[in-house]
């Protein structure tokens, strides 16, 4: 394995794959069964939008899916794939391969399950791994989607480098990721300290993918579209959940709107390709 030199504040892998462990067990317990839950924000296309929130976060699945452009049979790597519900939603819909990873083992144990219960294991399968290593050989896959696990990289330029390495030639990323709005004041919370994440200079993303060898496709701010009300619904949804105002770290997952200032956070949705030899 390569010698890491991670940035000072960078998020470590193992830290993340535990807070997502535990908050893999804590969802299981407080939303009643841990199955095909979406652990992304949701997408409303406007202001007059009624989606659910759980509506809302597969409808942002839909809209990178479709940007994708998965036919049958395509093989799909889904980098951070959570409990499954992407990996799931986007095999029924398109008929493509799926192959996710996260660095939680108890996510994985859980998108294993899913996948199980969907009766899609032979299309559908999950596996432990960093992605800032990818297991897997060059150019074996279609198509990269990261639905917002790039915060939690180390380093992205890494990340977009393997994601690049093991898509065929003309192949496609499709990824979601925190920005900063402006600068946080010395009294806010770095989201490093509260979720192992970090978030990224908007205008910074172009030069990232150039420099991992990728073509940039499209780069939309998507921060209307998703922050405010998928905050508010988590804030809602937390009521029920009786989580202890100290712990921060539940907090920061089921109700971030209790330690993270939400004005700060600008959500964006990049494309990009890998270009033909
Ligand atoms: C906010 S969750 C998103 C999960 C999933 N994409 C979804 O939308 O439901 C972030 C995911 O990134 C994964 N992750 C974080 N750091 C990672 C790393 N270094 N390598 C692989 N996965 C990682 C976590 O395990 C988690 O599954």
């Amino acid at each position: 394995m390569a010698e890491r030199v991670p940035a000072p504040n960078a998020p470590v892998p193992e830290e993340v794959g535990r807070m997502y462990d535990r908050m893999t067990l804590l969802g299981a317990d407080l939303l009643g069964n841990g199955h095909g839950y979406n652990a992304h924000l949701g997408y409303w296309d406007g202001p007059h939008s009624e989606l659910t929130y759980d509506q809302a976060t597969d409808r942002l699945t839909d809209v990178m899916a479709q940007r994708l452009r998965l036919g049958s049979g395509a093989r799909l790597l889904d980098v951070g794939c959570g409990v499954g519900a992407p990996a799931v939603r986007i095999a029924r819909r398109t008929g493509a391969e799926v192959t996710g990873i996260a660095v939680s083992r108890e996510q994985i144990a859980r998108a294993d399950e899913l996948a199980h219960t969907a009766g899609l294991r032979g299309q559908v399968s999950f596996r432990q791994a960093d992605a800032m290593d990818l297991p897997y050989a060059d150019a074996s896959f279609d198509a990269v989607l990261a639905i917002e696990s790039m915060p939690h990289m180390p380093d992205r330029g890494r990340v977009l480098r393997e994601m690049r390495r093991v898509l065929r030639p003309g192949g496609r990323v499709v990824l979601t990721d925190f920005f900063r709005r402006r600068s946080p004041s010395p009294a806010t919370h770095p989201l490093r300290q509260t979720m192992g994440s970090t978030t990224v200079p908007l205008d910074d993303y172009p030069a990232i993918l150039r420099a991992a060898g990728l073509e940039f496709v499209e780069m939309l701010d998507i921060t209307e579209e998703t922050v405010p009300r998928s905050f508010a619904a988590l804030a809602e949804q937390a009521k029920d959940l009786h989580l202890a105002p100290e712990d921060t770290e539940a907090q920061c997952y089921f109700n971030p709107q209790a330690v993270i200032d939400t004005d700060l956070l600008g959500y964006l949705l990049v494309a990009a390709r890998r270009p033909r030899d």
